[in-house]
């Protein structure tokens, strides 16, 4: 199997006036292409800095992360800005508690925005409608957020993370807003798009049911890797 990701040492401290505060302290673990890996841990123990430096949101403050072979970051090494957009347009979807949907525009046009950079927008309309029927929201492709409900809001905000056909999704807590029905049929979209779509799943959770989709769970305790365990079916 092929690493998808290799984080070695990840590090990232933030000063608080003369305070330093390890939200990350040298994290190493490697994910293998099609696994789905959830990642647990106490609030504030440093899960959304990690699955925003490994979705290459955030920089760490040291040690070094390949992405499908690709070295993003190191010590001295530094990607533009530019480099690092082509590399989050390549590589990743990401989908967060809150859905970031903008208001003013529809489902439709929502779905579009990560896709607007790309040439081909006729081919993205097509996967566009294709995605849409999977999620089960085709009859709200031309409505605005506000009539949506919070699941469907969701699933818009999914959809808009899988319009660049991405290897890797992360998601950062995205039933957090949601009850507990609607949270299943979360869990069981992203168990399909992992298991019949072949994307790699990141997925940060505090919720022990939830976590037990991943086939491997990493632990956080206070910035620090606590365990990953491989969880068996
Ligand atoms: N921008 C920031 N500035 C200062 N401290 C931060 C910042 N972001 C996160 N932290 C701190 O880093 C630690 C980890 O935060 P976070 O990654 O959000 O944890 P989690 O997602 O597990 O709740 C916490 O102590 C938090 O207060
Ligand atoms: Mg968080």
């Amino acid at each position: 199997m092929q690493n998808i990701i290799e984080a070695e040492k990840l590090t990232k401290i933030y000063t608080r006036g003369s305070e330093k505060v390890y939200a990350l302290n040298e994290v190493s673990f490697t994910i293998q292409k099609g696994e789905i890996v959830s990642v647990t841990g106490q609030s504030g123990s440093g899960k959304t800095t990690l699955v925003n430096i490994l979705g290459c949101l955030d920089n760490p403050t040291s040690g070094s992360l390949k992405v499908d072979g690709t070295q993003i970051f190191k010590e001295n090494l530094k990607l533009s800005e530019s480099g690092l957009t082509i590399i989050r347009r390549k590589f990743f979807g990401y989908i967060f508690q809150k859905f970031f949907l903008i208001p003013t525009l529809t489902v439709k046009e929502n779905i579009l925005v990560p896709a607007v950079f790309q040439k081909e927008l006729k081919a993205n309309e097509n996967k566009l409608d294709e995605i849409l029927k999977m999620l089960g929201i085709s009859h709200r492709k031309n409505h605005l957020p506000s009539q949506l409900s919070g699941g469907e809001m969701q699933r818009v905000a999914i959809a808009r993370a899988l319009i660049n056909s991405p290897s890797i999704l992360i998601a950062d807590e995205p039933t957090g807003n949601l009850d507990s029905k609607r949270s299943e049929e979360i869990k069981e979209l992203l168990t399909d798009l992992n298991k019949n779509h072949g994307i790699t799943v990141i997925l940060v959770t505090h919720n022990p049911e939830f976590a037990k989709i991943g086939n491997r769970r990493i632990e956080l305790y206070d910035g620090r890797l606590h365990t990953t365990t491989a969880l068996t079916d």
